[in-house]
């Protein structure tokens, strides 16, 4: 494969690795710390070929089913059903249809309609439940207990991967986006920013980055309680995920949920990134941990605050694009369409 070309003989050739990771970018002019030395930069999860982090934790799981010879030809019939918020179903759908494997995706009420739009458009099937925002737990007729009853019920028609409990998430990550940001900061990366949702990104990172490193800080960024962010979790919610564990995290950073939707708009507008929600919240834990630094310096008092910032490398996950967004950015700034139609 020729990536330096941009050929492909199929789209899955495009999936991200090593060779061929998901672009860096360094925050300019947003970064609290850039004057003091310190690097922020941020992953654009969004330019993988489905749209998002989730084509990594698709690609495996799908790719260990099939090793497993649990999908393929030794079940010539099967497809495959899983609860999601929208990301992981979009990519499973996108890879089932190259594959030719049918796909159903099992959705919360409040997954925006973009989501629920785009996976039909992949040819998936749609179940839309009861739950809010994410899959919760044990209730039979939410989002995860309806895909377990599919694949229970009809064991030659579907498999679940279920990304909830499934170590190919964590391995997604341990094989791909940790060597790769290995290498793109040679090795200099101190700090991550990470958000949680099944936490294969936090786990299977911080095993990686750790393992090269022991001193790299990992920092997960929480929305507030009773938030309407897609794809990501409070702790308090994170009850459905086995592979969440807080001792590969050195830091959680709560914030207000509507925050996230502020920072959509400053790094829209200020370093033209079309970074969706979830990366919104990330940058905004970002930007307190480091602001704090500058505001709490640990060097002697007589020592200005400005030499007494942490040098280092930051490095955080921006896990989709705002593009499909469009009803909840609207939710929590109409004035995006009053202005428009005042223009028009
Ligand atoms: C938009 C978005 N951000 C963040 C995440 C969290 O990633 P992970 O599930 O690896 O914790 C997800 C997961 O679905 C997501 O869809």
């Amino acid at each position: 494969m020729d990536h330096a070309a941009r050929v492909y003989n199929s789209v899955l050739d495009m999936l991200p690795s090593e060779e061929n990771p998901s672009p860096m970018v360094r925050i300019n002019k947003l970064n609290p710390l850039h004057a003091q030395g310190f690097q922020l930069f941020a992953k654009l999860e969004w330019l993988n070929p489905f749209g998002s982090v989730k084509d990594r934790a698709a690609w495996e799981m799908i790719r260990d089913l099939e090793e497993r010879q649990q999908l393929g030809s030794a079940k010539p019939n099967r497809g495959i059903v899983e609860p999601t918020s929208g990301n992981t179903g979009l990519s499973l759908a996108a890879i089932a249809a190259v594959r030719g494997y049918p796909m159903r995706a099992v959705v919360p009420s409040k997954v925006p309609a973009e989501k629920r739009m785009l996976l039909k458009l992949m040819g998936a099937d749609l179940d839309v439940t009861s739950d809010a925002m994410c899959p919760l737990p044990g209730a039979e007729d939410g989002t995860i207990g309806l895909a377990r009853t599919y694949a229970k019920a009809s064991p030659d028609r579907y498999a679940m991967p279920n990304q909830y409990e499934n170590q190919a998430n964590v391995r997604a990550h341990i094989r791909t986006t940790g060597p790769e940001i290995w290498r793109q900061t040679a090795g200099k990366i101190t700090h991550l920013f990470t958000s949680l949702g099944t936490c294969g990104t936090v786990t299977g990172l911080s095993q990686f980055l750790k393992s090269k490193n022991p001193a790299i800080k990992v920092i997960a960024v929480q929305p507030s309680p009773g938030h309407d962010v897609p794809g990501i979790r409070n702790v308090s919610e994170l009850d459905v995920s086995r592979l969440y564990d807080p001792k590969l995290i050195d830091e959680v950073i709560e914030v207000p949920f509507d925050r996230a939707y502020d920072r959509v708009l400053d790094l829209c507008r200020i370093e033209g990134l079309m970074a969706g929600p979830s990366s919104g919240l990330i940058f905004e834990g970002a930007h307190q941990v480091l602001s704090r630094s500058l505001a709490n310096p640990t060097a002697p008092s007589n020592v200005p605050a400005s030499s007494q910032a942490p040098t280092g490398l930051g490095v955080m996950i921006f896990c989709d694009s705002v593009l499909k967004y469009a009803s909840s950015m609207l939710k929590h700034h109409p004035e995006l369409v009053s202005n428009a139609e005042n223009e028009a």
